[in-house]
């Protein structure tokens, strides 16, 4: 499966899924993973984005914040949800099985710096979760 490997210039960015979006749409009305890889029509990713997103902010309203030690803050990225994390830690999660072309085996990570802020990319001018293993 070669064109899974297709560089595209905006890997990692949080608008990643832009890029994304324009892929040629399979028939099927529902996110369907063929050897791994997610495939899944425009539309749908959209609502799937937005309904995670919805989740992710109610979760970050209704969850208590840690009691002590230094953590980065919980938050949406644009394409997923990051909890707390300590400082000085990366949390790790599968891809998000709702993107288009992202392999479901491999992991997307955040880096929380010793300082609590998140990994800051100066490229993106922005912080930044790591998804280049995703596609
Ligand atoms: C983290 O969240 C707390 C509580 O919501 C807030 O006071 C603080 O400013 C936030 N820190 C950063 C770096 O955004
Ligand atoms: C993904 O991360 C988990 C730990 O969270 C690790 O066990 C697993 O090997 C990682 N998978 C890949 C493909 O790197
Ligand atoms: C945290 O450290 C990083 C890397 O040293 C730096 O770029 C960032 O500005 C720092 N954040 C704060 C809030 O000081
Ligand atoms: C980076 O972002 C900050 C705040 O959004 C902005 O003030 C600054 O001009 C940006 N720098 C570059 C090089 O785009
Ligand atoms: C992103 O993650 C990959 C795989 O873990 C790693 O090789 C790469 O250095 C990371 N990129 C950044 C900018 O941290």
């Amino acid at each position: 499966m070669c064109f899974r490997r297709t560089p595209y210039l905006a890997v990692g960015l949080l608008l990643h899924w832009a890029s994304v979006i324009g892929q040629t749409e399979p028939e099927q009305d529902l996110p369907h993973v063929h050897e791994n890889v997610v495939l899944i029509p425009r539309a749908k990713q959209f609502e799937l984005l937005q309904a995670k997103e919805q989740e992710c902010y109610e979760k970050m309203a209704s969850e208590p914040p840690p009691t002590e030690g230094a953590y980065c803050n919980r938050t949406w990225d644009g394409l997923f949800c990051w909890p707390n994390t300590p400082v000085g830690t990366t949390t790790i999660q599968s891809c998000p099985n709702y993107i288009n072309m992202f392999d479901v085996r491999e992991n997307a990570s955040r880096e929380c710096l010793q300082n609590g802020s998140w990994f800051y990319h100066p490229v993106y001018n922005g912080t930044w979760s790591n998804y280049t293993q995703c596609n």
